[in-house]
């Protein structure tokens, strides 16, 4: 039946050729998982374009509403958080997915000639996919999307000569403000897609042309001549399953909470950047005053320079990497620097803060209680009564916690916050934990 509708098809459309060009195309040395990073990174972005084109329905990006549509979103909208967490974790699942290909390319000396064009385009590629996580992590509008943005922003501005035009560019007016979320929706959405859809079909093009680079000596390249169909394919496809698979778990199980709404007038806040950007973000501690400037641009813009540039410095024919011991000595050592600080940052996040046990205990009956069923702390609860976020700087005033809790309307004429039964030791805890929630600790 199948067979006959696409002979059928065939004798018009003439699809046999096509099928022919698409998947008899010859694998040298055969198929291998080690080739699969391509084609993950590929399928990674059409999920990241489908659950955006979803997310861009119920998304409003102004200042006024962002926020809260990526809420309405993640907790009222069926299946939103599962979609929301798709596109998040695909995000990160992109970058690992191309830094494995740049990899994978890289150790195999795929990027000599004859296919150093490969490399570029490649290379364009990852720029575009950075340029998504940039732009996409304005979206949320929370407290992190907007300083974490602010500080990229800023740092544009340190390159000479240029500085002050790109930040005119990327912010669109005097503050970072509604013209820049508009802007970088629209370049999110509709520019970058668009460039990478371009990129990638150039990317293909001249793999087409030249061919896969395959093993890489000679002898193992002519072991087998295997197509593209049916091993390769059926590589591919587990691989996407694979990661698909991840990434539903991820999106199931790990919920990703927006921070507080971005507040343009909380100049102490300190953003957390994305875990790709963490290790340029350990990078940026260590430089002040008048180095500043190698940090934010001259180290990114001599990185930039040298991948493009890459298939020309190195002009070792051989591509056994036991035979380039530059090539690789130079890409483990950038590694090593790069997982070194991405650690260091990691375990400055991560350290376990020092919890005074009268807080801790102080937020078990917080919860203990059901405070959060009138209250809302960083988003979670209620807005029935104030939000006590920080209601540590607000009211640092021990005794008005503990009066107003021995009798909420003592202090507060008319409060219909309940009186709790709490022991004098519980009505410390509570206040110590109160008195905790501030916006630097
Ligand atoms: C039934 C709703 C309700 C519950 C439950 C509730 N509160 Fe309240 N709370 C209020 C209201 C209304 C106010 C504002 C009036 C006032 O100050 O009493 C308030 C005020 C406060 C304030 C002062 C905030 C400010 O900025 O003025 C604190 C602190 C507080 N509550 C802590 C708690 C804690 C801790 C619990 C749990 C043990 C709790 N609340 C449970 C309704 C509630």
């Amino acid at each position: 039946m199948a067979s006959r509708l696409y002979n059928w098809l065939d004798s018009r459309l003439k699809l046999k050729p096509i099928q022919k060009t698409l998947l008899d195309e010859p694998i040298p040395g055969g198929a291998s998982w080690i080739y699969v990073f391509g084609s993950a990174t590929l399928f990674l972005f059409l999920t990241q374009a489908l659950t955006g084109m979803f997310l861009a329905v119920y998304y409003a990006p102004t200042p006024d509403h962002a926020y809260d549509s990526v809420q309405f979103i993640e907790q009222e909208l069926w299946f939103g958080g599962f979609v929301r967490g798709l596109h998040h974790w695909g995000a990160s699942a992109m970058v690992i997915a191309i830094g494995l290909h740049m990899l994978q390319v890289f150790l195999y000396g795929a990027y000599k000639p004859p296919r150093e064009m490969m490399w570029i385009a490649g290379v364009v590629l990852f720029l575009i996919t950075m340029g998504f996580a940039f732009t996409g992590y304005l979206l949320p509008w929370d407290q992190n999307a907007y300083w974490a943005t602010q500080v990229g922003i800023n740092m544009a501005g340190t390159v000479p000569l240029v500085g002050d035009l790109l930040v005119r560019v990327l912010r669109g007016g005097e503050t970072l403000g509604a013209l820049t979320l508009s802007r970088f929706f629209a370049v999110h959405v509709l520019f970058l897609p668009s460039l990478l859809i371009a990129g990638i079909m150039l990317h293909l093009f001249i793999l087409r042309r030249v061919g896969p680079a395959g093993p890489w000596t000679d002898e193992r390249a002519t072991l087998s001549h295997e197509t593209f169909y049916p091993r390769q394919v059926f590589m591919d496809a587990v691989v996407m399953l694979g990661v698909f698979a991840v990434l539903a778990l991820l999106a199931a199980m790990v919920p990703f909470p927006l921070a507080d709404k971005a507040n343009p007038a909380d100049t102490s806040f300190v953003p957390v950047p994305e875990w790709y950007f963490l290790f340029y973000y350990q990078l940026l501690k260590y430089v002040h005053g008048p180095l500043e400037p190698l940090a934010t641009w001259v180290l990114p813009a001599l990185f930039m320079l040298i991948l493009f540039l890459w298939p020309f410095i190195d002009r070792n024919p051989v591509r056994n990497p036991t035979r380039r011991p530059m090539a690789l000595g130079t890409g483990a050592a950038f590694l090593a620097v790069v997982f070194v600080l991405l650690g260091i940052s990691l375990r400055d996040l991560y350290a376990v803060p020092h919890v005074d046990p009268e807080v801790a205990r102080g937020k078990e009956l917080y919860a203990q209680f059901g405070c959060s069923g009138c209250h809302r702390i960083h988003g979670e609860g209620a807005a029935v009564a104030p939000d006590l976020s920080f209601v540590g700087d607000e009211r640092p005033d021990r005794e008005w916690h503990l009066r107003h809790f021995r009798d909420p309307a003592s202090v507060s004429p008319g409060s219909f916050m309940p009186k709790f039964p709490l022991t004098e030791a519980q009505l410390n805890d509570l206040t110590s934990y109160m008195l905790s929630l501030k916006r630097q600790s």
